[in-house]
């Protein structure tokens, strides 16, 4: 990516949580052109130092005077802190780049997944939003497969990662797996039943029309980034008791039949995919194989026998990565490459 030479201030709002962390390994590697670099969480971490490239930064209590001077701010903390602070670093100047769901419905806030629709950054109002890390691996699979052969419906289920609900689900899980192998019992926290060993079918809240928000998210976020308000889409999210990376098996009709070499050719050329598909040899994508990866990993390419039109697939990709600080750097480099800071 072309930076022009110029150098950015970032601030990081919940640089002290999980997505936090791995959006300054990302920033890091990448070459970000940094020119400052402020790290934001709540009171609590006020004072922690965290150690970043040779130095060390302090972590500051976010206020809503934290952002003068900033040109990119990006919030990876909750909703409510997207939902207060977001204005704020708008007003001061600064381009705001937030993980969280709060805006990604609003009209003019641009949800952006930069293989598939780079070109929404350009009507940005100062906030932009990435999509759910389960939303933005759907959308790289969907998409160059609508350029050449338009889809009607997708059945999409996902086995998600606790890393996607943060630091303390992730110290849950290994500490129920712990606890369970010693026979002790444990009082969960981070979701309503035992994750260890087990699948929750529910992830956020239940909706009137028994979908969960999480999957009302997938379903509604698709149709927005690729721009068809009115594609067919049905989710079931499930919790899964891995750590990192989020899977989707997703079954995908088109207005016309399409083969499963074409499906495998037209992903192997698209940005961002990397097509894992020999079974002869047990090679599919995988949570772990995918975990501390940047690529969306799709496979398990195959005829749906149940419709003439239709292909089924597997994806996996690393949801604090591509699923969240890799893609809200991505639309940062975007902008900078097309000027727009
Ligand atoms: N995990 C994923 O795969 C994923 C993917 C896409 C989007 N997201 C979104 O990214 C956000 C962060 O997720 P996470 O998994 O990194 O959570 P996490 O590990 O629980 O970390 C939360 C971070 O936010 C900070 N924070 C919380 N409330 C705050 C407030 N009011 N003001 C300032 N900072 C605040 C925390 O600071 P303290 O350490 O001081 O408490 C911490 O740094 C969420 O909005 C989530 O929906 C996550």
């Amino acid at each position: 990516m072309g930076h022009q030479g110029k150098q950015y201030n970032v601030a990081v709002v919940g640089a002290t949580g999980i997505v936090g962390a791995e959006f300054l390994k990302i920033v890091a590697e990448r070459r970000f052109p940094l020119k400052g670099l402020k790290l934001l969480a709540t009171e609590r971490s006020a004072g922690r130092r965290i150690r970043f490239g040779e130095g060390e930064v302090e972590v500051e209590a976010t206020t809503h005077a934290s952002f003068a001077g900033a040109d990119f701010v990006f919030i990876s903390a909750s909703g409510a802190a997207s939902r207060e602070y977001a204005p704020a670093a708008r007003d001061a100047g600064a381009i705001v780049i937030d993980d969280s769901s709060v805006w990604r419905q609003d009209p003019d806030v641009p949800l952006v997944v930069p293989e598939v629709n780079a070109d929404d950054v350009v009507r940005h109002k100062g906030i932009l939003a990435i999509p759910n890390c389960s939303t933005t691996p759907l959308v790289m699979c969907l998409w160059p497969l609508h350029r050449r052969n338009p889809v009607t419906r997708v059945i999409a289920d996902t086995y998600q990662s606790v890393a996607g609900t943060g630091a303390a689900a992730v110290a849950e899980l290994e500490e129920q797996s712990r606890a369970w192998t010693e026979g002790r019992e444990t009082v969960p926290h981070a979701y309503p039943h035992q994750i260890a060993f087990n699948l929750l079918p529910h992830i956020d809240t239940f909706l009137d029309s028994g979908y969960t928000k999480e999957e009302w998210k997938m379903m509604a976020e698709t149709r927005k980034i690729m721009h068809e308000p009115a594609l067919a889409l049905s989710a079931t999210c499930v919790r899964v008791p891995v750590f990192v990376s989020h899977s989707l098996a997703a079954h995908v009709e088109f207005e016309r039949p399409m083969d499963a070499d074409a499906v495998r050719d037209a992903l192997r050329e698209a940005p961002g995919l990397v097509v894992q598909d020999d079974p002869d040899v047990n090679l599919y994508p995988m949570p772990r194989s995918a975990a501390g990866r940047d690529p969306v990993y799709v496979g398990r390419i195959r005829q749906d026998m149940s419709h003439p039109n239709g292909i089924a697939m597997w994806i996996a990709s690393d949801n604090l990565r591509k699923g969240a600080a890799l893609n809200a750097v991505q639309i940062a480099e975007e902008m900078i490459a097309r000027r727009l800071v």
